[in-house]
């Protein structure tokens, strides 16, 4: 069911100095800054040359990665993002062995404006995890 790895998210509070040390210090291809007012964060990505990451930025009242950054002020990894081929039939498939999808349940458009789930990380190894249709 599994795809390749879309990349891995971090959780930051400054989302411009934390673009600053992927592209300065670590020298990396950095994007321009993505406000996603519907996940409640703002979002660059940086490029590598078998994955992204994605450097996420509270955005608004509510942000569903402030309650994280309050426990980890520093920031840190928040989730991993993998691709399916057909993200209906790979959350039936989860939900019917029992595995808990975020939300109400149904896809969402993500930064790629491509549909994505969220899934619960007590069910996986104490990791959130996203699902991207490529
Ligand atoms: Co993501």
């Amino acid at each position: 069911m599994l795809g390749r790895l879309n990349h891995v998210a971090i959780a930051v509070r400054d989302l411009s100095a934390a673009s600053a040390v992927y592209r300065e210090t670590l020298g990396a291809q950095v994007s321009e800054p993505q406000q996603l007012i519907e996940h409640g964060v703002t979002v660059v990505f940086v490029t590598l040359p078998n994955t992204k990451i994605e450097l996420l930025e509270p955005l608004g009242e509510g942000s569903p990665i402030a309650k994280f950054l309050e426990k980890s002020p520093d920031g840190g990894m928040h989730h991993v993002c993998y691709e399916v081929d057909d993200i209906i039939a790979a959350r039936d498939r989860l939900k019917a062995q029992g595995a808990r999808v975020l939300g109400d349940g149904n896809p969402r458009l993500g930064a790629h404006g491509k549909p994505v789930l969220f899934l619960h990380p007590k069910d996986f190894c104490g990791t959130l995890v996203e699902l991207e249709q490529v």
